[in-house]
């Protein structure tokens, strides 16, 4: 039986690779034509040193100058050693380019369009050769626009073990992607994406979390749930959601669903618009308190805009809380942007 090892380089592009137990995940990444960090390939040198997000793994044998024992202790590790016990998420330190590989580039039918509202649809994908796409819960791809020579980048709000493929897009004047779902888009429409890419995935989960979305931030944070839902409970995990208008306010029954699928899981939303019928009005930050916070033994999610991540933050320091981890990925709604642009 082999694992299956996640290799998540610097420049964001994720790559999977099958590695068996007793086999280094070095050994299976040059299997795999995937040249990561290899130097003595004995435990000596350290230069394949890399950092496990998740998962077990049996270390090898290796000598201090390659890897201390602090170092091991954090989550370093060494690929050239270590055989895996589990499925693995780790962080590779390299660029794809320089570990000789390239995001993977799949095709897919569109199979579904759903108008959530005036400012949000969402699509799905029926993707060719489903069982080559791999992802981790929270990560994106870059879709391209059918009819242009454009693309933008959407995260899945679907799992990693679902058929299907979904995104939620705002609609923007003028968005390449907007302009297509809204005007030409047709069920069987063939399509196009590449990835995984991104490093704003689930880890593994040692404490409570807390899931911030801002709008169709919520996506990442979905797939999240997703998994969550396919996997024992383990911590408690609390969702807010953040949008600027009701009409932004989409998936309250998928979140519903999952209160009462995952044992621990709650949420709460609010709506920024003073008119709003929205029980809380304002701004994320508004529901962020230091109980909220597990008094900093939490793991944040976040997902949103760039002054929702950085008003996030502020809030969070003005409490004078570290979370124990604060994963964010900002996203802008109109441009073309190296992240992630919905
Ligand atoms: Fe030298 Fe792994 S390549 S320690």
């Amino acid at each position: 039986m082999a694992f299956q090892v996640a290799l998540s380089f610097e420049d964001g592009i994720t790559r999977f690779i099958d590695c068996g137990p007793d086999e280094t995940v070095a050994d299976a990444s040059y299997k795999a034509r995937i040249n990561i960090p290899l130097d003595c390939r004995d435990g000596a040198c350290g230069t394949c040193k890399s950092f496990c997000e998740s998962g077990s793994y049996d270390g090898g044998d290796y000598i201090d100058e390659a890897l201390t024992e602090d170092e091991a202790e954090l989550g370093y590790c060494l690929p050239c050693q270590m055989t895996p016990q589990t499925d693995l998420v780790l962080r590779i330190p390299s660029t794809s380019a320089a570990a000789k590989t390239a995001a993977a580039t799949h095709t897919a039918t569109l199979a579904r369009i759903e108008r959530h509202s005036t400012t949000t649809v969402g699509f799905t994908l029926d993707v060719d050769h489903r069982r080559t796409l791999d992802f981790l819960p929270g990560q994106y791809v870059n879709i391209s626009v059918p009819g242009t020579d454009l693309h933008r980048s959407y995260s899945f709000s679907t799992g990693p073990d679902q058929d299907q493929a979904s995104f939620l897009v705002r609609l923007t004047d003028g968005g390449a992607m907007s302009g297509y779902l809204a005007d030409r888009a047709l069920v069987g429409d063939r399509m196009e994406f590449t990835g995984p890419m991104g490093s704003f995935y689930l880890r593994e989960r040692t404490r409570p979390g807390l899931f911030l979305a801002g709008g169709t931030g919520l996506a990442p944070l979905l797939s999240m749930l997703e998994q969550l839902a396919r996997t024992p409970a383990t911590y408690p995990v609390h969702l807010i959601y953040g949008v600027t208008t009701d009409q932004d306010l989409v998936h309250l029954d998928t979140l519903e669903d999952y209160a009462e699928l995952i044992p621990g899981f709650t949420f709460d939303h609010c709506v920024a618009d003073e008119s709003s019928s929205a029980r809380n009005r304002g701004f994320v930050t508004g529901l962020i308190d230091a109980a909220t916070l597990n008094d900093g033994d939490v793991d944040v999610y976040l997902c949103g805009p760039p002054p929702m991540v950085e008003a996030v933050r502020g809030h969070i320091d003005s409490l004078g809380i570290t979370p124990a981890n604060f994963h964010y990925e900002k996203f802008a709604v109109t441009a073309a942007m190296a992240g992630a642009a919905r």
